[in-house]
């Protein structure tokens, strides 16, 4: 070929590109081999699809400014870089320019910009660039116990003797409806691979280092270590609600889960989603061609006449027999340095937010 990797054409990656490069590169999104093209990107919003026919639903691209897009030549290796650092390589296919009203009422089903991922969508640059890419440098985790690419997490699952293994996706502490649901999901299948999201969230989320303390502190005191992985997914959250609900099973599929939790207003934020929508998008699909099982639970709380956690399904008794706490009421009280009830969320977890909380605060 003409081109040799040593160009000095540069794109510059905000943090979600250089997260989808990692996740690209490593297998976490198969069958991506790049960033989308105008066609995929399409075909994605228009049918959850790509083009070859995979289910996709989410769209992986490389937005540049329009004074970058004139300057580079189709066919070009681009250096990707963030700083001084380079990642990773594309070899340019195209440049196209979204429609991004289009693409928010597609994929976040509104085009407010009081939406977390509608406000990103419009503040990331105007032109994507599509091709395939190649990672040179894996970006640091600040986790490394705990990072593991889609064929580390296989070789773990093999080592441990699962066949079956449920996938959990958060981006909070775990609560007791969370461990709940986990456990429930747990008394089925061979293993857990609790996975939490630790790219950019909105900055009212707990920061991912607390959490993964918290993860820790719950999990070495409640959960059998032969049966649980803890995983850490370096991707940026979109709140997309439904259509993430399915990026998010498809993407653990890939990491070697057989199954994925999906429970109430699953990737959602504010009032945007209904609490089930996230459920309801699977219908679209066959489990066959997801490549994997959605499990899906109801709302869960606890009962003080149940003496448990229950949902709808299993508890017969009154609104007020159920403990509910809205999160802003949780972070008000940790942030007073006051613990949940138990029966909501854990002390010891609730002792590592609130010491997270001071420290955060203090910086
Ligand atoms: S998410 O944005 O990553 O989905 P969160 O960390 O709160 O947010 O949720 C993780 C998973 O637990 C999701 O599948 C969500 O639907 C589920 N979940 C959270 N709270 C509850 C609850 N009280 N009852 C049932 N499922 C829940």
């Amino acid at each position: 070929m003409g081109h040799s990797p040593s160009t000095s054409f540069v794109i510059e990656l905000d943090d979600t590109a250089l997260a989808d490069l990692y996740l690209i590169s490593c297998g976490a999104y198969f069958p991506l081999v790049g960033f989308m093209n105008q066609s995929d990107y399409d075909a994605v919003l228009k049918s959850m699809h790509l083009k070859d026919g995979s289910v996709w639903s989410i769209p992986v691209v490389l937005p540049v400014l329009s004074e970058e897009a004139n300057s580079i030549p189709i066919g070009s290796y681009v250096k990707l870089m963030q700083g001084d650092v380079e990642y990773g390589y594309m070899i340019l296919q195209e440049f196209f320019v979204p429609d991004k009203a289009f693409e928010a009422s597609s994929v976040y089903l509104t085009e407010d910009r009081a939406h977390p991922g509608v406000k990103k969508l419009f503040d990331r640059k105007e032109v994507y660039a599509a091709g395939p890419v190649w990672m040179s440098t894996r970006p640091a985790s600040p986790f490394p116990y705990a990072s593991f690419t889609p064929n580390e997490a296989r070789e773990q699952f093999k080592q441990n003797g699962w066949k079956t293994i449920v996938g959990f996706q958060t981006r909070n502490p775990i609560h007791r409806a969370h461990e709940y649901i986990q456990k429930c999901a747990m008394e089925t299948v061979d293993g857990l691979f609790l996975h939490p999201l630790v790219g950019e969230t909105k900055s009212d989320d707990v920061p991912a280092a607390i959490r993964m303390e918290s993860y820790d502190a719950l999990l070495s005191r409640y959960y059998p270590p032969t049966r649980v992985l803890l995983g850490t997914f370096p991707a940026s959250m979109r709140y997309a609600g439904p259509k993430e609900a399915v990026h998010h099973a498809l993407v653990r599929r890939n990491y070697g889960c057989t199954h994925f939790i999906v429970g109430r207003d699953h990737a959602g934020v504010g009032d945007f989603y209904g609490t089930y929508d996230a459920q309801k998008i699977f219908a679209s699909f066959t489990d066959n061609e997801l490549g994997i099982t959605p499990m899906f639970f109801d709302h869960s709380f606890y009962c003080k006449a149940c003496g448990q956690m229950a949902s709808i399904k299993t508890c017969p008794h009154e609104e007020n027999d159920r403990m509910t706490l809205s999160g802003t009421k949780v972070r008000e009280m940790l942030r007073q340095g006051i613990r949940p009830p138990g029966e909501f969320t854990r002390p010891e977890v609730a002792d590592v937010l609130i010491q997270g909380m001071r420290e955060n605060e203090g910086k």
